[in-house]
């Protein structure tokens, strides 16, 4: 069964290019993306891989420790990873897994068998803190990701951990947020003294709290 938003993510031990890593000892008390992709060697994943590389630091910044997997052995991502530093410009710093036997996949339901029998899809997990999933997406391998709309995600996830805040269609760092439905106008009014906009008894909007 696949795994769905407020499920625990499963703890794994695993070979990566890192050397062998358990999941959680890896992630300690901060935020984790593990993603998946189709095969080493292959265009749209060279990319995602870069890409991914070169959003490194903003990853750190928010506390968040990024993880790839394939079904590839170690040796073809050891030589492949030098491919992806040639071709997109960058020093990829994060593991990724061999998952050669397939078990962390098929934990995570990265194979989908009418898509492909062998290969995983593009599946991105967003672990927080309690180790609960809170974001899953699925792209197929024809698509690369956008690892910017990743980010703003975990920008979104970490202001309502921090603030109770939720964020609009949309929504860019920088913007006005909403108040969520669960803080009373009165409440909202003493917690985000930066002010409130109450455009509708539950729509409620203040300017973004950490800014
Ligand atoms: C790619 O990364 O380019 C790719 C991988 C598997 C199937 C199609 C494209």
């Amino acid at each position: 069964m696949s795994l769905r938003l407020g499920d625990i993510a499963p703890n794994f031990q695993a070979k990566t290019t890192a050397g062998d890593l358990d999941f959680y000892e890896y992630l300690g008390t901060g935020w984790g993306v593990l993603f998946s992709h189709p095969a080493d060697y292959t265009p749209v994943c060279t990319t995602e891989l870069g890409k991914t590389a070169l959003l490194q630091e903003e990853f750190a910044k928010r506390n968040v420790k990024v993880l790839a997997l394939s079904v590839d052995s170690l040796d073809k991502h050891l030589g492949w990873i030098g491919d992806i530093n040639e071709t997109q410009n960058v020093t990829v710093g994060f593991p990724i897994i061999a998952d050669e036997d397939k078990s962390v996949a098929n934990q995570y339901g990265m194979i989908h068998p009418n898509a492909s029998e062998t290969f995983t899809v593009r599946s991105l997990f967003v672990i927080g803190p309690d180790k609960k999933v809170k974001l899953t997406i699925t792209y197929p391998a024809s698509t690369g990701r956008n690892f910017n709309e990743v980010l703003r995600v975990i920008d979104s996830l970490q202001l309502t951990a921090n603030y109770s805040v939720a964020t609009p269609a949309n929504w860019q760092e920088g913007e006005q947020v909403i108040v969520v439905p669960a803080v009373s106008t009165e409440d909202a009014i003493k917690k985000f003294p930066k002010g409130i906009e109450v455009v509708k008894p539950y729509l409620r909007y203040t300017p973004q709290p950490n800014k």
